[in-house]
């Protein structure tokens, strides 16, 4: 399967992969940055999302890995530090079971190693039945909500708004593929302990989608990681407090 991607400046690469159900837009306020302070910035788009074709009626986050894995190969990129936020943390995760030769390092921000509950994978399939009926809307009022902060709710209207345009133009097809593909995920919490490269963990302090708990269950499994915590924002860290997370990103990526 191919990836739809872009790439910007020139350096070590770093791989972006975003959450569900955004696309590689949602790095843009890394990536500059980063760019310009010598990597590589790769942002694909998960198979459905962005500009990316759809194949399959489930989107495992092992195939993309794959794919993930097809597109560095075609980029002739062999070694690459790997950041995932949610979603993109889980097909980091899985990314770095199959390929682990492949990472040199990772960015795991606001996700889990933990497979889903029954509850979850219920109250995933219910989403299904509401996005088959009512289309990406239905997860603007619902899931939005939950996934950024009080602070972002009363001070950032505009990032608010730029969130829900994002949500409410994903294929309402790839959100079910990837509802599907999150609810049938490995439990991911085995190869921890086999995650040998520097990891920084980044987590929103309010994330109510994938909490605190989560972010020490990471830090316990993976030796050699560290966790900062991102005050008054939500799940979705990176954009609720660009400035914080890319010094932390910069900060880490300077000492490995
Ligand atoms: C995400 O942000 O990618 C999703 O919230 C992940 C999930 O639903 O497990």
């Amino acid at each position: 399967m191919k990836l739809n991607f872009e790439q910007y400046g020139n350096g070590k690469p770093i791989v972006f992969l975003h959450a569900f159900p955004f696309s590689g837009q949602m790095w843009r306020r890394q990536s500059q940055e980063l760019a310009s302070s010598g990597w590589r910035v790769v942002l694909p788009d998960l198979p459905g999302f962005g500009k990316s074709p759809i194949s399959a009626e489930i989107s495992g986050i092992d195939a993309m890995a794959r794919a993930v894995n097809e597109l560095l190969n075609a980029l002739e990129i062999e070694r690459a530090a790997i950041a995932g936020l949610s979603m993109g943390g889980y097909a980091a995760l899985n990314f770095f079971k199959f390929y682990p030769e492949k990472v040199s390092a990772l960015i795991l921000a606001d996700t889990t190693a933990q497979a889903d509950s029954e509850e979850k994978r219920k109250s995933r399939y219910e989403m299904i039945e509401k996005i088959a009926e009512q289309g990406s809307e239905i997860l603007v009022s619902e899931m939005l909500p939950k996934m950024i902060s009080q602070n972002t709710k009363d001070n950032n209207p505009a990032l608010v708004r730029e969130i829900a345009e994002m949500i409410a133009n994903a294929e309402p097809q790839a959100m079910i593929a990837a509802l599907k593909g999150m609810a049938g995920r490995d439990d991911f919490s085995d190869i921890l302990a086999e995650i040998d490269v520097s990891t920084q963990l980044i987590f929103g302090e309010e994330d109510k989608i994938t909490d605190l708990a989560a972010a020490e269950h990471l830090k316990t499994g993976i030796k050699n990681s560290k966790l900062a915590v991102i005050p008054s924002a939500g799940h979705l860290s990176n954009l609720e407090n660009p400035t914080k997370f890319n010094q932390i990103l910069l900060a880490f990526l300077s000492d490995i």
